[in-house]
């Protein structure tokens, strides 16, 4: 009667991988449980979605092909772009598909955008690479875009490409306070990404002993057209989660990244932590410290517990 955080499902986003190039879906080691998918395979995991009532899906596409620049980002028939067209034309509006934005999945050398002869990511040549992967997400058939590359300009560089792409309804969802994180290393795994020459994302993402300068980030994001904001990774950054929540009016996400599930599952699979238990606190605790959506891996398995 006096609880003040209720879960449902209705908080959740799933993130889902597909590859391209697989007949079968390919077990991640390091992330128990998830897969990447084939089409039908993805397909499946979105009708189970919707069954249970979480509201959006964000997919991340593997391709068999990576160069400099990352082009399968935008390539009309690159992978996350046929998934995107597949799901529209399977669910039509029966769940919101969202889109990570970035090109490190696609690039040889895994940065975030175009490496520049001193090794550096050239920030400003990099959005013009967003704005073609955002239109061509948006095409497929996203309603929101999620540019995960910490680029500065990014929001408004996105943004202004797809209202000329004649898409101005199609929403921005910032990845606006992103930590350079040790806890992104099985989503490595699960996108094959390995950054060239012992390389990191210190120079772009955010440093783990700075808060004003998230808020900082996300205040330049929304001044830039962004929808929505998000905090990356969640448990970590609950006071960063807080005070965000607490300075803006648009809907704030955390994500619950993919080092976080894999401690818990490990720690399950150990037989150290009730598993079920500590799904839910967790998830509860991210919805207390403010956010309105979270970004997890346990979405499915999450709602299922709440469905008892
Ligand atoms: C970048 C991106 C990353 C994640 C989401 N988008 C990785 C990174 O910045 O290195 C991490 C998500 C997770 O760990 O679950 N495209």
């Amino acid at each position: 009667m006096v609880a003040e955080t209720t879960l449902t499902p209705n908080d959740f986003i799933l993130p889902l991988f597909v590859r391209e190039g697989i007949d079968a879906p390919v077990p991640i080691e390091s992330l128990p449980g998830v897969s990447q998918h084939t089409l039908p395979s993805l397909s499946g995991e979105v009708a189970k979605a919707i069954d249970l009532g979480v509201p959006a899906v964000i997919l991340f596409g593997i391709p068999t092909t990576k160069d400099a620049e990352g082009s399968e980002s935008w390539n009309p028939d690159g992978i996350v772009q046929v998934a995107l067209r597949d799901l529209r034309d399977r669910f039509g509006d029966e769940i919101v598909l969202m889109a990570d934005l970035c090109v490190d999945e696609y690039t040889s050398h895994g940065h975030c955008g175009i490496v520049n002869d001193r090794g550096e990511v050239d920030n400003d040549a990099t959005l013009e690479l967003y704005q073609r992967a955002a239109v061509a997400q948006v095409t497929a058939g996203a309603d929101v875009v999620a540019p995960s590359g910490m680029m500065d300009g990014q929001v408004a560089a996105i943004r202004s490409s797809l209202d000329s792409a004649g898409f101005p309804e199609q929403a921005i969802l910032a990845y606006a306070a992103k930590y350079a994180s040790s806890m992104y290393g099985p989503f490595r795994d699960a996108v094959d990404v390995t950054i060239a020459d012992g390389g990191d994302r210190k120079g772009y993402q955010q440093d783990y002993r700075n808060a004003r300068e998230a808020l900082a980030e996300v205040h330049l994001d929304l001044d830039e057209g962004a929808d929505m904001v998000m905090v990356k990774p969640a448990l970590p950054y609950l006071d960063i989660l807080r005070q965000v929540r607490d300075t803006v009016d648009v809907p704030v996400a955390a994500y619950h990244v993919s080092g976080e599930y894999a401690m818990l599952k490990a720690a399950a699979a150990n037989g150290w932590l009730d598993g079920d238990a500590a799904t839910i606190e967790v998830l509860t605790s991210i919805k207390r410290a403010g956010a309105d959506m979270i970004l997890t891996y346990l979405a499915i398995e999450a709602s299922e517990l709440l469905a008892g």
